[in-house]
């Protein structure tokens, strides 16, 4: 296909190529409080510089005179089949960064055919996001309540909306410690940004005492997260849903595999783009060791750091079967909404599959048998 070689000099686009452009530009557009909660890590930001200084570490050693000249970029998971090895991470808030928020991000996707993960805070709800774009792929990112009857009716809602699986997100036991929302005095959640789904839910509702909008917030913030959150409850929700369960936050092996035990239909390798606990590994770095200990049993993704096409091909080479990206879909959407995040897509579809076959791989499948050299 042409656009395996398109190049920038072909183009007269003036919508930012370079990521850390797309990044200036949507703080110029941003206010001070949304892009300071888009861009930050916890604590002094370790985990998030080093979350894309760690891709740096791992060389790709390209083989040529293959044949690239048709690159199936295709994957395949839980049945279906998905024409990028990439999706939207759930990111939470989006009203912080635009009026239409989710709903551009989702009509973005399926235009482009690429699988959305829908958060939990969203600021609008499963059945409106559904609503916009009917038919296309999309998954459902839990945060398990203190309520469960909270939790498992969202999942039944992601259910009844068609959605293809449900992400318990699991490094979010409580807040991170965001030292730049706090100087800035900001909680998305609090000035009520993230409330869709929970105003929605019939389970919520029948928590609420009253229903003014700094009792609902208060009631969404004592029921948000669930510190006892434990392997009962993934094995709990396994019983729940008919729907693959993915874990979000994997990074120890051993977790990997009590995943498994507990009958997890895949993982996500993550550090929650380096906003929840600071100092910890980097997604890349923890994917080896998690990729030989499940050895093929489920898919394994990865997010936290993908910035360009080239991290892609790393991740997979290191054994990943997809990725997810984050803060750049965000950026495109606070740029320019729905076309924001079509083309920082369409340029990320493009880089991969470039990508691929200057590494030599003419598939996702061929990808794993890129070498990789680490410093
Ligand atoms: C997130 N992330 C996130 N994850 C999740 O499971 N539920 C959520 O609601 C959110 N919300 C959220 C908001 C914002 C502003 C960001 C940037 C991230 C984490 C997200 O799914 C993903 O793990 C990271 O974004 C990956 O890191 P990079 O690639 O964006 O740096």
């Amino acid at each position: 296909p042409k656009d395996a070689f398109i190049t920038n000099l072909e183009t007269t686009e003036t919508f930012p190529f370079r990521v850390e452009e797309l990044e200036a530009k949507a703080k110029e557009k941003m206010s001070k409080n949304a892009f300071g909660y888009t861009r930050s890590g916890g604590g002094g930001e370790e985990t998030l510089r080093k979350n894309t200084a760690s891709f740096e570490k791992y060389s790709i050693l390209p083989q040529y005179l293959n044949d690239v000249s048709n690159v199936d970029t295709s994957i395949e998971l839980f049945g279906h089949t998905y024409r990028h090895p990439f999706l939207l991470a759930p990111i939470g808030m989006l009203k912080t960064t635009h009026e239409e928020a989710e709903l551009a991000v989702a009509k973005a996707a399926a235009k482009l055919d690429v699988p959305y993960i829908q958060s939990t805070v969203s600021s609008y709800a499963i059945e409106e996001v559904a609503e916009v774009s009917e038919g296309s792929p999309k998954w459902f990112q839990l945060y398990w309540s203190n309520n469960e009857n909270i939790s498992f009716n969202m999942v039944k809602r992601a259910e009844e909306a068609g959605y293809q699986a449900i992400v318990l997100t699991i490094d979010t036991t409580m807040f991170g410690w965001r030292e730049e929302d706090m100087t800035n005095r900001f909680s998305p959640l609090k000035a009520g940004y993230g409330k869709a789904n929970y105003i929605t839910d019939s389970a919520f509702l029948s928590t609420l005492k009253q229903d003014d909008e700094a009792s609902v917030v208060e009631e969404i913030l004592q029921n948000i997260y669930h510190p006892k959150l434990s392997w009962k409850h993934v094995a709990e929700l396994k019983k729940r849903t008919s729907l693959p369960v993915l874990l979000k936050g994997i990074l120890h092996p051993t977790d990997a595999r009590l995943a498994i035990e507990n009958g997890v239909d895949g993982i996500i390798v993550s550090n929650h783009g380096g906003r929840q606990l600071d100092g910890v590994i980097s997604s890349i770095d923890a994917l080896p060791a998690v990729v030989e200990e499940v050895g093929g049993e489920v898919p394994i993704l990865i997010d936290s750091g993908i910035r360009r096409g080239a991290d892609v091909v790393k991740a997979l080479a290191l054994g990943a079967d997809a990725v997810l990206l984050g803060r750049p879909y965000a950026y495109g959407l606070a740029l320019a909404g729905q076309a924001g995040v079509e083309k920082v897509l369409t340029n990320f579809m493009q880089q991969t599959r470039s990508s691929l076959a200057l590494a030599g791989a003419s598939s996702v499948k061929a990808a794993r048998n890129i070498h990789i050299l680490k410093d």
